[in-house]
């Protein structure tokens, strides 16, 4: 199959590639602006089976220049992606998330593409008290970023039934694994934990998150490309739930730390306080989670602690800025 992926040099996106490459011999087009959290390292492994083009899904000449000759599928991770950022600058992810979206859904329209498949998450549902989503639960949206991923679900949507794409949306729950910008909460507390520094937990610490190994999304997204009903969405979450301050307590552990170097801090405004998906609609279709929590994790600190060639640049570059200017303290 020929497969353009956007924002394949993201993380979630570049696991992905690495498995349609060496597990099912894809020839694969990556598009991705390359920002902050799209590095060519994250798929530097994997040779002649990956042309990376460095452009802006909103960009239809890069867009077209992307597709060529023409592909079986679009798979769309592209996307600003931390709710953080979206909280101190919106615009990019309205940029990115809604109209980036909307020029590859025309592009795909143009060129007949013949399927097209948007990543998409669980936060388009808002925060549950209790149970879990479904496909058919409302979107209820609480940060820009997540408003922004369910307006481009939208469109997604209305390009099935207006002109006739074939869409599928996949919506996962949080991912963790190899490759993830440390902004987010997995990367970030085991780098600080590695390098003694404070790790930050918002609020209370008894936030829920659902938590999917990237392995795992990118077998459920493979299985909904090849066997997804067009105009269906298709939840992928994770087998197990933990609160923020049980995978801080593991990680400290994993890395021969005490609970010293944890600091509460000042919680995220409009914090959602617990997401958990039901993937009984991808299970139908085959896909089961491999790898439960404890074992992701473990595998996860470990390619952290292996390969510090990854993200020895990042700590010093862009990040050290963003973390600064974040969290009011330095890093180690
Ligand atoms: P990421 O931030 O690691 O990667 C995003 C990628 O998109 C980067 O390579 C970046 O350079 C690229 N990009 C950003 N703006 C672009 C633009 N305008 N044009 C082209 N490329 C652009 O994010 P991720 O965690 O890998 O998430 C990938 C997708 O999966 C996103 O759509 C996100 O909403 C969704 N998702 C993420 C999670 C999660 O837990 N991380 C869970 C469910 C769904
Ligand atoms: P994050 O990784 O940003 O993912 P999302 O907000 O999209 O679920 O955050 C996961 C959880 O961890 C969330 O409840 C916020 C919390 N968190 C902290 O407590 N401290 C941090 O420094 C970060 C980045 C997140």
């Amino acid at each position: 199959m020929k497969l353009l992926v956007s924002g394949g040099a993201g993380f979630i996106g570049s696991n992905f590639v690495r498995q349609r490459v060496n597990d099912h011999r894809d020839e694969v087009v990556v598009l991705d602006k390359l920002t902050y959290a799209g590095r060519p390292e994250n798929l530097q492994d994997l040779g002649d089976a990956v042309t990376l083009v460095q452009g802006a899904i909103e960009d239809p000449a890069k867009v077209a220049q992307a597709i060529g000759d023409g592909v079986d599928a679009i798979v769309n991770f592209a996307a600003e992606t931390h709710v953080d950022r979206s909280i101190s600058g919106p615009e990019a992810f309205v940029e990115t998330n809604v109209r980036g979206s909307l020029v590859l859904l025309e592009a795909a329209r143009e060129h007949g593409v013949g399927r097209y498949v948007q990543i998409s998450t669980d936060e388009v549902y808002g925060s549950i008290e209790e149970g879990s989503f479904t496909e058919e639960s409302p979107l209820v949206t609480s940060s820009p970023y997540s408003a922004s991923k369910a307006g481009a679900d939208l469109l997604v949507q209305s390009y099935l039934h207006t002109y006739g794409l074939e869409t599928v949306i996949c919506r996962g729950s949080n991912n963790y694994g190899p490759y993830q910008y440390p902004e987010k909460l997995i990367p970030l507390m085991v780098l600080n934990a590695l390098h003694g520094d404070k790790l930050p937990v918002y609020g209370d610490g008894l936030n829920v998150r659902n938590w999917l190994f990237v392995e795992d999304f990118g077998r459920g997204i493979s299985h909904v490309l090849a066997h997804g009903t067009p105009g269906e969405v298709y939840n992928v979450g994770g087998p197990d739930e933990c609160t923020n301050i049980e995978v801080v307590r593991e990680i400290l552990a994993q890395t021969g730390n005490d609970e010293s170097l944890i600091e509460y801090v000042t919680d995220r405004p409009g914090h959602d306080r617990r997401y958990s998906l039901g993937s009984e609609k991808v299970r139908a279709l085959g896909w089961e989670a491999q790898v439960r929590f404890a074992e992701g994790l473990r595998r996860t600190v470990a390619w952290y602690r292996d390969n510090a060639w990854w993200w020895e640049p990042i700590r010093s570059g862009e990040y050290r800025e963003y973390y600064e200017r974040h969290y009011g303290r330095s890093l180690g």
